[in-house]
């Protein structure tokens, strides 16, 4: 029998927000955010093996190989914090990690309750690349216009240094979308014959965008 462990996931083209709304729900829903990115970012930063591996890809603005994208998560999603659920930002990103997640919250007794599919158009997706800001200790994502930090250049929860990702250069951010649109976005449709897609307007405020999701959490 399963139990009741909530697992979502946070779906969407790069800058859409996810980053922004998982800080949000983590709270309000009490589980762990698990984004790959962040994983990813942290192994580069400490010099791990993978992390000297998947630099070169996402530097590039490409995919990092499922295998090594699915054993990372998979130990994640193993730890004792994820045993009641956890939100998913930027994992699954193709069909084959998918099908790995659905086997990996068997195997934890669980199942996945839904997929926020978050919508924002590409023109939009663009422009706030240029403003984001990333805390240098605790990833927190601000903008330069949309949500600025209190002060210049410094991070308002743990006074972190803000930088500006590598990877939000123009061209890798161009990329990034080309390889959202040609390997992420089928996951759309493989979760909406599932019956467990629910699509949000992203292209309005963070706080309307939050409202939302809110609004859908609790049909659940
Ligand atoms: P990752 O870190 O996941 O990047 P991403 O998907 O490209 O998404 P972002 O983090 O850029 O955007 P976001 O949706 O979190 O938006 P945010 O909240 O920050 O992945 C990086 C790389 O790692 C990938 O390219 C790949 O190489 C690799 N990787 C990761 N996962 C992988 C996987 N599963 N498989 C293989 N490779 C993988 O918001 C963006 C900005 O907009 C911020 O400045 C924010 O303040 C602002 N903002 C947010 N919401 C709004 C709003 N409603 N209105 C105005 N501004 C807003
Ligand atoms: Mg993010």
């Amino acid at each position: 029998m399963p139990n009741e462990a909530r697992y979502l996931i946070l779906l969407g083209p790069p800058m859409s927000g996810k980053g922004t709304q998982a800080a949000r729900l983590t709270q309000l829903l009490g589980i762990p955010q698990v984004a790959s990115g962040d994983l990813f970012r942290e192994n580069i930063k400490d010099e791990t093996n993978l992390g000297l591996e998947a630099k070169t890809y996402i530097d590039r603005g490409d995919l990092v190989p499922d295998e090594i994208t699915i054993g990372m998560v998979k130990e994640r999603l193993h730890r004792e914090d994820c045993r009641g659920g956890a939100l998913l930002d930027g994992f699954p990103r193709t069909i084959p990690q998918a099908e790995a997640l659905d086997e990996i919250l068997a195997d934890l007794g669980s199942f996945l309750a839904a997929v926020i599919s978050i919508a924002v158009p590409e023109d939009i997706l663009v422009a706030r690349a240029s403003g984001r800001r990333i805390c240098r200790t605790c990833g927190h994502s601000f903008h330069l216009v949309f949500d600025p930090p209190g002060e210049p250049d410094v991070c308002d929860y743990d006074g972190g240094e803000l930088y500006q990702r590598e990877d939000d250069k123009p061209e890798t951010v161009r990329q990034r979308l080309e390889v959202y649109q040609g390997q992420t976005s089928p996951l759309i449709e493989f979760y909406r014959v599932r019956s467990i897609l629910r699509e949000i307007n992203g292209d309005q405020p963070i706080d309307d965008v939050a409202m939302d999701i809110t609004a859908v959490i609790n049909e659940l």
